[in-house]
């Protein structure tokens, strides 16, 4: 089968590899109609979320279609899932699910298509894909819900969803969004979806600033406007009550304008963040380059925060990062929420409201592009390109 595979940082290929097999008899191995590239695999690549095993098929969004399974999976009584027995997964946590991951309990999110130290599984920019625990992870579409959709509903949204919701966002209120890519804008329309009252979204690049716009946020680019000030002036020096990290370690430094003055200032200690989360780059060109500032949005956020808000972290940083301005953050009695989303716990609750209506992803996916075009599509993902917000691959093109 044709599958995308990491050969090294700055280096995937479209390769001919071996069709998956069965190996556990909770496995299905499963025909993959649609897929989608994610801003962690751009991590991954770029060098900042390091421990890829060359030869990992990448990839951890997709819609499936007929599975094959072993007659065990295909039993009407199964072995006990990880969800009925692992404490984590009982309290809602399955992406820290203790029995699933294969690098054991101190292990901490397994990924489809992750780093070694995550406890990986192959990944689903393929055209088949193993999923262990099949009976516990597969989540039935019903037919009102395209591929489209579920590749949507795969990751992004629930992250984005789980982000608004360990915000605690309660009715009325003003939330700060950073970062409006595919999960920027999710987050955004999230925070809709739970009452916010207020949507600040912070970007730089023009045609995600447009999409929050037309989400209904009020946008600010980074570039043009010092986002600290921005967001104190707009809150009549209040602050927000809630902000949402979407950006993650790739996050970038104002170049012009009123917060560059700042951010010169940080340069020094910006880089020497760059050199311990990402010891290894490749940048090829214009690509695979990593951000400049891993820490510059945990510290805008914690700066534009109200007293006593809150800050949920989605955007993903690697376990080598350690920089955070816990002193502002102590100061300022603020809750600190983050992780990597426990999709399992959101998929049919986002599944009802698509089907509902309540919701159309589809908003949000910019471009279909051919499995056998991957490697130019991820290019043009990498750089953001105008209008390049979310990228689907289809395998059977
Ligand atoms: N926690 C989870 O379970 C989960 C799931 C999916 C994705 N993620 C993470 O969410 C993050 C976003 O994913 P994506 O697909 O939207 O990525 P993306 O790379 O497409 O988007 C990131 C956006 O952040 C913007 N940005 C860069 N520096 C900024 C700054 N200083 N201030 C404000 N915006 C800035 C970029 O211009 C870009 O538009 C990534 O870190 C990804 O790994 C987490």
């Amino acid at each position: 089968m044709k599958a995308v595979v990491f050969h090294g940082i700055g280096d995937i290929r479209l390769d001919k590899v071996h069709d998956p097999k069965l190996k556990d008899p909770t496995d299905a191995i499963v025909r993959l109609t649609a897929n989608a590239i994610c801003g962690t695999d751009l991590h991954m690549i770029r060098g900042t979320f390091p421990g890829m095993e060359p030869g990992t098929i990448l990839g951890h969004e997709s819609a499936r279609t007929s599975a094959t399974s072993t007659s065990a999976t295909a039993s009407s009584s199964p072995p006990p899932s990880p969800a009925a027995r692992a404490r984590n997964c009982r309290a809602g946590y399955s992406s820290q699910c203790d029995e699933a991951n294969p690098n054991g309990k101190d292990a901490g999110t397994a990924f489809f298509g992750g780093p070694k130290p995550s406890g990986p599984f192959q990944g689903l920019q393929a055209e088949y894909a193993r999923v262990p625990f099949a009976h516990a992870d597969l989540v039935e579409l019903p037919p009102e819900v395209s591929d489209d959709q579920a590749i949507l509903i795969s990751d992004i949204f629930p992250s984005a969803y789980f982000g608004a919701n360990i915000a605690n966002i309660q009715p009325g209120e003003t939330v700060a969004v950073f970062g409006c890519g595919p999960v920027g804008q999710f987050a955004i329309a999230s925070a809709h979806l739970l009452g916010a009252g207020r949507i600040l979204a912070i970007d730089t690049v023009a045609s995600r600033l447009a999409m929050a716009r037309a989400q209904g946020a009020e946008v600010i680019d980074f570039n043009e406007e010092d986002p600290v000030e921005a967001t104190r002036r707009l809150t009549n020096k209040i602050g927000v009550d809630r902000a949402i990290d979407a950006v993650g370690v790739d996050a970038v430094a104002p170049h012009q304008g009123p917060a560059a003055k700042v951010a010169k200032l940080e340069a020094k200690q910006h880089e020497q963040e760059v050199q311990e989360v990402a010891p290894k780059t490749n940048p090829d060109g214009v690509n695979w380059i990593p951000g400049d500032a891993p820490s510059q949005v945990l510290s805008w956020a914690v700066q534009g925060l109200a007293k006593a808000g809150t800050l949920s972290i989605i955007g993903v940083y690697p376990e080598t990062a350690r920089f955070f301005p816990i002193g502002i953050a102590m100061n300022k009695n603020l809750t600190l929420r983050m992780g990597n989303c426990p999709h399992r716990k959101y998929l049919p609750k986002l599944v009802g409201m698509v089907r509902s209506g309540l919701i159309d992803p589809l908003k949000i996916l910019t471009q279909r592009e051919p499995l056998t075009d991957v490697i130019a599509a991820y290019k043009a993902f990498d750089t953001r390109q105008p209008g390049w917000i979310k990228v689907e691959l289809q395998p059977a093109s």
